[in-house]
């Protein structure tokens, strides 16, 4: 892999003068032209980030993906990853050179539109340079072709994610950055793609990803397999899960049950499942809860938005926490129905429609939270209004205004939760329940597979209500301190 070398102005070599002023101006002139070149060249590089408050180098200007392929080669045994990344992208400006986000691992080869160029890596940065520049508006093709041992990541919170290694088990987890560790790519949420992931593993080992199985195929006893996303996805929510699961695919062509009125009592998409066998007893339980939570789900949100859905239970030392990947949410063993409820919630809120930054990601917690006190009160009785006094109660939920984590380290923290979902409640009782129900759907329609922000949502409501709730904002959503119930 070649270092890309800094450009040298073509400054004519100064007249030779005699009086020390002539050096310096030829100096001045030297370091103008110098400017003025680094400057028209910053008129077309590509930026580094795209300014996220809480990740500023995550990301990248300059182009927009639409396709991403990865085909990936993985060796259970040595940990070793093989991929090829293949990034079809819109630039959205005039390009001399992009970035691309990646850690770890080694670059063997780039090519931009079939062409060899140039790479240079500084940090998780990866800076390409073509060899003839993009044109705003044009699309492109990049190939990026890598290997090595995929590497954790830990978090400004000191979580883990990226690739967790466990034995021969392997899963990719993303949020928020840790898709970085195994393929190149605009790794912050606001730029979201389709996705192709082919993963070949040894036979009889198991490779499960997003979206729907297009193939699978055995020979010289390596199995490949092929998934397919079509709906966009955010890069956090991509995933691969190796190991040696049980899978089983559901394909859903009924759609009605005697006597529901036309109302889909099973989900309308297919179902794809991974189980680790050590947990196949527990994990059945928590399976054959899956339909009917995304059925209730989808009459209580609207249209369950991909064209699958699906869960991945590993073992409890696989990650640290369950994670709504897109279409088919990672669980570190089997956990508890309000965890499985949270991340089917997530497809909805979060991966459909998706956090303009990370710091709009209270609107992914606080409607995954939501969810689990309404799944509360329609299968155990206990009162919305219980979940919402419990976390008020909760001191942990106060420490800052959900959609102001004091740092990134925070941006999991309870507040993002708890109080998340209590500004929600807040919304409901200002409106009615009606209305309440109403603007949510409305909100996941509108907003379907697209990104928003905070500012979105609080547009959104007070235009669908009718009602000024400027109230339930300076003391719910952005206010410091807990704020009397009356
Ligand atoms: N966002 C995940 C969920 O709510 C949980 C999660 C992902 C998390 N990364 C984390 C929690 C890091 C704590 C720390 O389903
Ligand atoms: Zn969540």
């Amino acid at each position: 892999m070649d270092q890309r070398t800094p450009a040298a102005p073509a400054v004519p070599a100064a007249p030779l003068g005699t009086a020390a002023t002539a050096t310096v101006t030829a100096l001045a002139l030297l370091l103008l032209v110098g400017c003025a070149a680094d400057a028209a060249e910053h008129g077309t590089r590509g930026a580094a980030g795209v300014g996220d408050r809480y990740f500023p180098r995550l990301g990248n200007g300059g182009y927009d993906v639409q396709h991403y392929g990865l085909t990936l080669d993985y060796a259970p045994s040595t940990g070793r990853l093989k991929g090829t990344a293949e990034i079809t992208a819109r630039a959205t400006q005039d390009l001399s050179s992009f970035n691309l986000d990646f850690a770890g691992m080694t670059v063997d080869s780039v090519t931009v539109g079939g062409r060899r160029a140039t790479v240079h890596r500084s940090g998780t940065e990866l800076t390409l340079r073509p060899r003839a520049g993009l044109t705003r508006g044009e699309t492109f093709r990049t190939v990026v072709r890598y290997s090595g041992v995929p590497r954790r990541i830990t978090d400004p919170d000191e979580s883990h994610e990226g690739w967790l290694r466990r034995g021969d088990r392997a899963v990719g987890l993303g949020e928020p950055t840790g898709s970085m560790a195994w393929f190149p790519g605009n790794h912050h949420p606001s730029d979201k793609a389709s996705y192709d992931i082919r993963i070949t593993v040894p036979e009889g080992v198991k490779a499960i990803s997003n979206g729907e199985l297009r193939s699978e195929r055995t020979s010289a006893g390596r199995t490949a397999f092929a998934w397919h996303s079509a709906e966009p996805m955010a890069s956090y929510l991509a995933t691969v899960a190796i190991g040696p699961y049980k899978t089983h695919e559901v394909k859903r062509k009924e759609k009605r049950k005697e006597g529901t009125k036309g109302q889909a009592a099973v989900p309308v998409v297919p179902l794809y499942t991974a189980v680790d066998p050590t947990v196949a007893e527990d994990g059945a339980e928590l399976l054959a809860e899956l339909p009917g939570i995304i059925d209730w789900e989808t009459k209580t949100f609207g249209p369950y938005p991909f064209s699958s859905a699906g869960v991945i239970i590993g073992r409890e030392d696989d990650s640290e926490y369950a994670l709504e990947t897109q279409t088919k949410p990672f669980l570190p063993g089997p956990t508890s129905v309000g965890t499985l409820v949270h991340e089917v919630a997530h497809q909805w809120f979060g991966n459909s429609v998706t956090p303009r930054t990370w710091q709009d990601m209270w609107l992914n917690e606080g409607f995954a939270e939501y969810a689990e006190w309404l799944w509360e009160e329609h299968t155990n009785d206990i009162p919305v209004q219980r979940s919402f006094d419990e976390a008020y109660a909760d001191d942990d939920n106060w420490a800052f205004p959900p959609a102001r984590p004091p740092s990134a380290a925070n941006i999991s923290d309870s507040p993002v939760y708890g109080r998340g979902a209590m500004v929600l409640h807040r919304v409901r009782v200002a409106v009615g329940d009606k209305a309440f129900f109403r603007i949510v759907r409305g909100w996941l329609r509108t907003y379907r597979h697209g990104n928003v922000s905070t500012d979105d949502f609080t547009a959104y409501v007070e235009k669908e209500s009718g009602q000024d709730l400027r109230g339930v904002w300076d003391a719910w959503l952005y206010g410091d301190s807990r704020p009397t119930v009356i």
